[in-house]
């Protein structure tokens, strides 16, 4: 099946991005579970699925992008933004959770000024939830990169991240 060729909304797409999406549609358009199938393989090839993105493939696939934005909504493993230089998981595991794990998320959401698996503007940082990572004692517990803090003061987060550029 053919791609069609580039509308307003291609021109926000990087063309090397561009060119990996067309060569994994020219290939998938048409088959059973396209959708699925080609995001899944737009998220292993290019490492995010971004909202200009999802408005192009949601027109080459010919599907709303509202369900196009469910389906990535839904399942974990796609991102709509790429990968910041060092990632930062906050522990919500039951130690952590019960010992303010929530509070630090929130701190940390509004410090970065983004949501769970977003990325900053200045691709610095991705924040992330993970699950116990096995520092229960020295819960809230937030794992940067392979570095983990423990006993974090929500209000000293800041301070914590100041050291990763
Ligand atoms: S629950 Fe967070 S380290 Fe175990």
């Amino acid at each position: 099946m053919n791609v069609t060729p580039p509308g307003e909304l291609v021109t926000e797409l990087q063309p090397e991005i561009r060119e990996k999406i067309d060569a994994i549609l020219v290939e998938n358009l048409g088959k059973p579970g396209a959708t699925m199938l080609v995001l899944t393989l737009v998220q292993e090839t290019v490492g995010y699925i971004s909202p200009p993105m999802q408005s192009y493939l949601a027109e080459q696939l010919d599907v709303p992008l509202s369900h196009l934005y469910g389906v990535l909504t839904f399942y974990s493993s796609f991102r709509t933004s790429p990968i910041g230089r060092h990632k930062v998981s906050v522990c919500l595991g039951t130690a952590c959770y019960v010992r303010n794990g929530p509070t630090l998320l929130e701190k940390l959401k509004q410090v970065l000024g983004v949501e769970v698996n977003e990325t900053t503007a200045d691709n610095r940082f991705t924040l992330e939830i993970c699950r116990c990572v096995g520092a229960c004692s020295q819960a809230p517990v937030v794992m940067i990169d392979d570095d983990i803090a423990g006993r974090v003061d929500p209000s000293k987060i800041g301070r914590i991240l100041r050291k990763y550029k």
